[in-house]
């Protein structure tokens, strides 16, 4: 991973739902924070001493530059990272990276239909400040267990573009896809963000209903234990088209993992097929696409994410 990291100070921190921590990062002696576009995210090092990375997005306006926020999930399953997030307190520092960004506003579209799961709020969240800073034409509806699940629900209550979907309200207010969708509109660009099932659902009745699969944008907030998917299936070998080496990747291993041990510096970053810093691009061979990051139109173009992806071809070569 070659991350410049940046130091940060927790300035407050707030728990706004039982299982949902708010936290505002500022630069030492309150320097200008980078800027970013709406939709990015930051890599968080949350365990300096175990390599601890976590993605987390930023959901504060962007044209903020004095501060970050960021609103962190505890996960179930956490294997630390989101648990050490919730540990932090105000004051305690925490290194992040320069913001990144694959899930920006698509800019052609005349309107912008938003529509979040959980805690997929939060690009969400930054998109829909700046497309109301910019007198934009969009509709952001949150979907959620209950109220008290959700994050900044007083807040979004006082905004007329945003539609609050609770499963456990009244029928009439949660999400429909029929009606809160509505029928496709090329003009429209529809963003999903949020946990693998409800995307999954989200986008496959999008694509139902007639929308093109290049109007749907998205970024999938998945759980770690995919890792183990993403490593799973038959031995192949990848051929690097600079050195000419070759690597063989086994079962239970991903391409990342192999050349990293092998002393390739490979970028990458949430190892988990979300973040797109590991793509390269395949010269030969057919991939085996596991990855939530990549378009119909990217994989076409021959990307590939190595930390995530693997080979239907008994050699796969990559352009590193
Ligand atoms: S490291 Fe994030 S998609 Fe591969």
């Amino acid at each position: 991973m070659s991350n410049e990291w940046l130091d940060t100070i927790v300035v407050t921190r707030h728990d706004a739902t039982a299982r949902i921590v708010v936290l505002d990062l500022v630069g030492p002696d309150d320097a200008e924070l980078p800027e970013f576009a709406a939709g990015a995210h930051v890599d968080v090092l949350v365990d300096d001493s175990a390599g601890l990375v976590r993605q987390y997005s930023l959901c504060g306006p962007p044209d903020d530059r004095a501060r970050y926020r960021l609103a962190v999930l505890a996960e179930t399953a956490s294997r630390g990272g989101s648990l050490g997030m919730h540990r932090l307190r105000e004051g305690d520092r925490l290194r992040i990276s320069r913001p990144r960004n694959r899930f920006g506003i698509s800019y052609e579209a005349r309107r912008h239909l938003l529509v979040a799961g959980g805690i997929g709020v939060t690009p969400l969240l930054a998109m829909a400040h700046t497309l109301e800073a910019g007198g934009a034409e969009y509709e952001l509806h949150y979907c959620a267990r209950s109220r008290a699940d959700a994050v900044f629900v007083e807040e979004l209550e006082r905004n007329p573009r945003v539609r609050l979907h609770f499963d456990d309200g009244p029928a009439d207010q949660r999400f429909s896809t029929a009606a809160d969708l509505g029928r496709p509109d090329p003009e429209t660009a529809l963003y999903v963000c949020g946990p693998g099932g409800f995307m999954d659902f989200v986008i496959s009745s999008a694509l139902t209903a007639g929308w093109p699969s290049q109007a749907i944008h998205k970024e999938r907030f998945a759980p770690v234990e995919d890792t183990a998917a993403h490593a799973a299936g038959a031995t192949f070998t990848v051929r690097l088209a600079k050195t000419g080496r070759e690597y063989e990747v086994k079962d239970g291993e991903t391409v990342l993992d192999v050349l990293l041990a092998g002393g390739v510096d490979a970028p990458y970053s949430c190892r988990q097929g979300i973040c797109g810093d590991c793509i390269v691009r395949v010269l030969a061979g057919e991939p085996d696409h596991r990855d939530d990051v990549l378009t119909d139109r990217e994989r076409a173009d021959g990307k590939f994410t190595t930390c995530s992806s693997r080979a239907l071809s008994p050699i796969l070569e990559l352009d590193l």
